[in-house]
């Protein structure tokens, strides 16, 4: 079977799951579908070989480690913290099997800062947009590293909040509901702006620095307000209404109001860039 009919099966079955989530982690599967292209290129162009061990840290629903087992024939770890992206993964993984002949992923439950997983025991290990969400990033880091053989690559992939552009302009308001969004996830220890620091945590770490690379995706279309896009924006700032209400930041009714301008402000054209950062650094042999 080709890559892209094993595609067309993955695709569909996270289109399918998407209405079986729980509704905090549906901008997330989103997320998933919508970037699948993004990930695919990323994918393309890191170096991990047929038959590599690779650990895939922060997995979420596994998609990632999906496109590298399928892409790359590795074999593929996946870990997470949460229980529910996993037994979604898990859930796609017996689906995959049906067509495949052997499953492509071992997903594992498990915390960055302490995976109990052997050392020295992958040949290539990655976290994309991990980082962003961990307070002790060194030490998650230091973790990777003891896991990853000597010689072996460790890649980082995440965002920076400065690197997005987007016309027209947002309203002072959405804005501000933006930087509120922002401001919550550092209060809950996450770092919007971690993309510029990924090679810095590499060197600190100790590890051989390989490439940085930016990678921008632009999009430039006429957006209706049912248009995917615009639906998981709509979730993702959704998912934090409760909380953002709770520590005062913005009314129930404020946020609705803003809520509501954003929905009228479509249709129309708009230009997105998203970029994301990728690090790569190996382990030296002796760490
Ligand atoms: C934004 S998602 C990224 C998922 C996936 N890597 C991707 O590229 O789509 C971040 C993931 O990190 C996981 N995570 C957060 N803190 C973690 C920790 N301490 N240990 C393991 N996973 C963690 C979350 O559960 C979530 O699935």
């Amino acid at each position: 079977m080709s890559d892209t009919a094993v595609f067309d099966v993955l695709d569909g079955l996270y289109l399918t799951v998407l209405d079986q989530v729980r509704r905090e982690d549906r901008w997330l599967l989103w997320q998933t579908i919508l970037t699948k292209e993004q990930r695919r290129n990323l994918v393309e162009a890191i170096p991990v070989s047929a038959h590599d061990r690779v650990l895939d840290a922060g997995c979420g629903f596994g998609a990632l480690s999906f496109d590298i087992a399928i892409m790359k024939n590795a074999r593929v770890v996946g870990v997470d913290i949460s229980d529910s992206s996993l037994e979604l993964a898990s859930r796609i993984n017996e689906e995959l099997a049906r067509i495949l002949p052997v499953s492509p992923v071992e997903f594992i439950s498990g915390d960055i800062y302490n995976m109990s997983l052997p050392a020295d025991s992958f040949d290539f290990v990655i976290a994309r947009f991990l980082f962003q969400h961990l307070d002790a990033p060194g030490k998650a880091l230091a973790e990777m590293i003891r896991t990853v053989k000597p010689g072996g690559y460790v890649c980082l992939i995440d965002i920076d909040d400065q690197l997005e552009i987007q016309y027209p302009d947002l309203e002072e308001d959405v804005e501000g509901l933006y930087r509120s969004f922002r401001l919550l996830q550092k209060l809950e220890n996450g770092d919007r702006m971690v993309g510029r620091k990924l090679t810095n945590y590499l060197y600190n770490a100790g590890c051989e620095i390989v490439v940085t690379i930016l990678r921008p995706e632009t999009e430039c279309r006429y957006l209706a307000y049912d248009d995917p896009a615009i639906q998981f924006e709509m979730e993702r700032l959704g998912s934090a209404r409760s909380q953002l209400i709770t520590r005062g930041m913005i009314t129930g009714d404020k946020f609705d109001e803003i809520m509501e301008k954003i929905r009228r402000s479509y249709p129309r054209m708009e230009w997105r860039t998203n970029s994301e950062v990728v690090a790569l650094g190996r382990k030296k042999t002796g760490m």
